[in-house]
């Protein structure tokens, strides 16, 4: 027998959700807030409890519904205080900021509101046109109309800007690779400077052209051979392959190292090649007028990728692309089937026919949000901040006869190494590769590593609003009485 639903139920119960919603809201609300008071006085990270991590990942799929109140308690005691480690001043791990307190709460309303952000008359579609416009100017990038979007992170957009530069540079060669595939088509080559982020040649491959296709930008001391790098692209065209893509690092993962982008934009003219740059994490500090200079050159790249979600502390996520031409990824992307033809013919079109991504989430209000909170002056001390506070970091490093500094940090990342006393040279690359997770267990300071120049190294990057002269000496103790300990072992 069918189950009759009157009206007056139906509206009951969305009355009591509604109520449960407000009352269980105000709950979640205050944790959240007590979380984030007592972050920084709590270790930086710590393990599971074995009895928990058991607990999450054994759950069962439960078959009755549980009340909003619930929900929100297990959050708040089960999930919430098991954190990465990031909200915490002394978090140094990979690039990877706290969360903007501008950007938390706003999750919730996009959350509400809950638009597929691609086209049409409603405020998350304007809004995020207004955010890229925004941060493209922090950049000092030109930002036509249509020119960019948001998108999952910097990987996402760096496919979707690369799909661009594969697009161009073979129609230009008269093939047409969204009909064809990559099949008859010329072999496109990518030059690449070997300290390029792993997302430059995931797209590559994904796009078909292959690991095999990328060459390596030889940097001396951080400049360009630019001879070297023509006779190069010479070489491959006389081999009959399409020189098409060049790539430079606005802030390496690494060392966060500003590659000589003027240099790299000069060659990529002169080439006809599409100069793509990295600035995922270091564009912004583009924002600090110590090294505003050696980011010259960024603007004259076809595209550039960046991740509100690192240095602006945008909670994730939030990367985004930005192009010269809108067109070149609308040319790459734009397939408007009938039922999706919304806005498709507006002269700018919709956000969907310039990347992967059909359904879209509303980053734009925490993006939006995030900047809003500090303006553009707060977004630039805290990055300038950031930035000495590294150079501080690099000195301690050298007054410390136990460690030795990798590289002069030029943006917010120092690259270190650990050289305790009595430890054999021999045993120092493993020593140095085994000392992240013995930093991180003892849960003051949170630093990871990395292979740089050929040797395990750590690498510290200062993102935290809150990190402080304090912090930086907690660090550099830590690393020093990890290592000697591992070197006693
Ligand atoms: C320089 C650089 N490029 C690209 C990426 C990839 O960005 P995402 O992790 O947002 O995909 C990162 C991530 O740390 C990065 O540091």
């Amino acid at each position: 027998m069918l189950a009759r639903v009157s009206e007056a139920d139906t509206s009951a119960a969305y009355g009591d959700e509604r109520a449960a919603f407000r009352s269980a809201g105000h709950v979640l609300v205050d944790s959240v807030a007590d979380h984030l008071a007592a972050l920084p006085s709590g270790p930086v990270w710590q393990p599971l409890p074995d009895a928990l991590r058991k607990q999450l990942l054994e759950m069962p799929l439960p078959e009755h519904p549980a009340a909003l109140d619930d929900i929100v308690a297990t959050a708040s005691r089960d999930v919430l205080p098991h954190a990465m480690g990031n909200g915490h001043p002394a978090f140094f791990g990979w690039v990877n900021p706290p969360p903007s307190a501008a950007g938390v709460l706003t999750s919730l309303a996009a959350a509400a509101m809950n638009p597929s952000v691609v086209s049409g008359d409603h405020a998350d579609v304007h809004l995020e046109r207004a955010v890229v416009r925004w941060l493209a100017e922090l950049v000092g990038f030109p930002h036509p109309p249509g020119a960019g979007l948001l998108t999952s992170g910097g990987s996402a957009a760096t496919i979707v800007c690369l799909a661009g530069a594969r697009s161009r540079a073979l129609a230009q060669a008269g093939h047409d690779v969204r009909r064809d595939g990559l099949a008859g088509a010329p072999q496109l080559i990518a030059y690449v400077p070997a300290e390029a982020h792993s997302c430059v040649r995931r797209a590559l491959e994904l796009l078909g052209l292959g690991s095999g296709a990328m060459r390596e930008v030889a940097l001396q001391e951080g400049r360009l051979d630019a001879a070297a790098l023509r006779a190069q692209v010479a070489a491959d065209r006389a081999g009959g392959a399409l020189p098409a893509l060049l790539v430079g690092s606005a802030g390496t993962v690494n060392s966060g190292a500003i590659d000589p982008l003027d240099a790299l934009a000069e060659v990529a003219t002169a080439e006809n090649l599409w100069f793509h740059v990295d600035g995922a994490y270091g564009a912004f500090g583009v924002l600090d007028p110590a090294i505003a200079a050696r980011y010259r050159g960024m603007e004259r790249a076809d595209s550039l990728v960046l991740d509100p979600h690192k240095w602006l502390g945008v909670p994730v996520d939030a990367g985004c692309a930005l192009v010269q031409r809108g067109d070149d990824l609308r040319d790459a992307f734009s397939l408007i089937p009938p039922y999706l033809r919304q806005d498709a013919d507006a002269p700018v079109g919709t956000f969907a026919e310039y990347g992967l991504e059909q359904t879209r989430p509303f980053r734009a209000l925490k993006t939006w949000a995030t900047i809003a909170a500090r303006g553009r002056a707060g977004i630039a001390g805290q990055v300038a901040r950031a930035n000495t506070l590294a150079r501080e970091l690099a000195t301690r490093v050298e007054r410390e006869p136990e460690l030795e500094l990798a590289a002069a940090p030029e943006t917010s990342i120092v690259a270190f190494r650990a050289r305790p006393v009595g430890c054999p040279p021999a045993r120092l690359d493993e020593l140095n590769r085994a000392l992240p997770e013995a930093i991180q267990a003892r849960g003051r300071a949170f630093v990871t590593g990395t292979v740089f120049r050929g040797r395990e190294t750590l690498r510290a990057c200062i993102l935290h609003p809150d990190t402080s002269s304090e912090h930086l000496a907690t660090l550099v103790a830590e690393v020093v009485a990890a290592a000697r300990k591992l070197a006693a072992a």
